[in-house]
């Protein structure tokens, strides 16, 4: 059987602080105002909001491609806000963000594709060329069968099917290593069953894996299903932050009602 066994499970702990998270774009618009959040390991959060409530900003401000106007962000215990050049690109190793749109390379193989992930990891020359490196073949193969499509490992990419190509990014940011899987609407071009697929797959990451997940839904009921805590925002403001068994239909339906002018 190909593929490297399943990796160990992660230290247990807070993998992400956030604190007084604030974002404040050039034009003057204020995204996010001191929001707070924890996420552990083997926790799955997910955040709810409507259209421009601050969610993607969220994300970027934690992966590093927006600069926060305030705040921090602790990785694994690490202030983002104090470090820079090859440190800081280090200490984000730990994070790896999904996407509405997996972004596979279409015309290269699914493995190639996944060991891509990798790269980040590896600064040498030929990675710096676009070579793969081959030690990162075996546990490419291991992170493909921990998403169901070991199978599909020389087909190109360009041929899988929506579900089949998140299920892909999701092994591509495997190859990462990552302590925290950040996903920001990695459902919303599915149809029901891919996305549900999608779903139960960060879920057991979070589970057996030991990773912190935090992911963005614009669909409540699967926000209900599989997270450990529901997180809502709303004009950039945390409205709460409860286990998701105990926020109320009122609180959700909330986060979507316009504001007054
Ligand atoms: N680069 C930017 N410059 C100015 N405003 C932005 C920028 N990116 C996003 N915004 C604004 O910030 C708010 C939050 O956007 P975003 O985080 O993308 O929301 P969401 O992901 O919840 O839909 C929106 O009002 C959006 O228009
Ligand atoms: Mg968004």
């Amino acid at each position: 059987m190909p593929g490297a066994a399943r990796p160990a499970v992660r230290a247990s702990g807070v993998k992400l602080a956030v604190r007084d998270l604030t974002m404040c774009y050039e034009n003057g618009h204020t995204a996010l105002s001191n929001l707070n959040l924890s996420v552990s390991a083997g926790e799955m959060v997910v955040v709810l909001g409507s259209n421009g409530s601050g969610k993607s900003t969220f994300m970027k401000c934690v992966v590093g491609l927006n600069r926060p106007t305030g705040g921090s962000v602790k990785v694994a215990g690490r202030d983002l806000a104090a470090l820079s050049g090859e440190a800081l690109r280090r200490a984000r190793l730990p994070l790896a963000l999904i996407s509405q749109h997996a972004n596979l390379v279409k015309r290269r193989s699914v493995l190639a594709n996944v060991c891509c992930g990798a790269l980040g990891r590896h600064r040498t020359l030929a990675t710096a060329l676009g070579r793969l490196p081959r030690k990162e073949i075996e546990p490419a193969l291991g992170y493909l069968d921990e998403v169901g499509l070991l199978h599909l490992a020389r087909q190109r990419a360009g041929t899988l099917s929506g579900g089949q190509a998140q299920r892909v990014a999701v092994a591509r940011a495997l190859a990462q290593r990552p302590d925290v899987l950040l996903a920001d609407e990695p459902v919303a071009s599915l149809d029901p069953e891919a996305a549900d697929e999608v779903m139960r797959l960060l879920r057991r990451l979070a589970t057996e894996d030991g990773l912190a997940v935090v992911c963005v839904l614009h669909q409540p009921e699967l926000a209900a299903r599989y997270a450990d805590r529901l997180v809502g925002l709303r004009s950039g403001l945390l409205e709460f932050d409860q286990p998701a068994s105990e926020v109320s239909s009122q609180q959700i339906a909330s986060l979507y009602i316009a504001e007054a002018s």
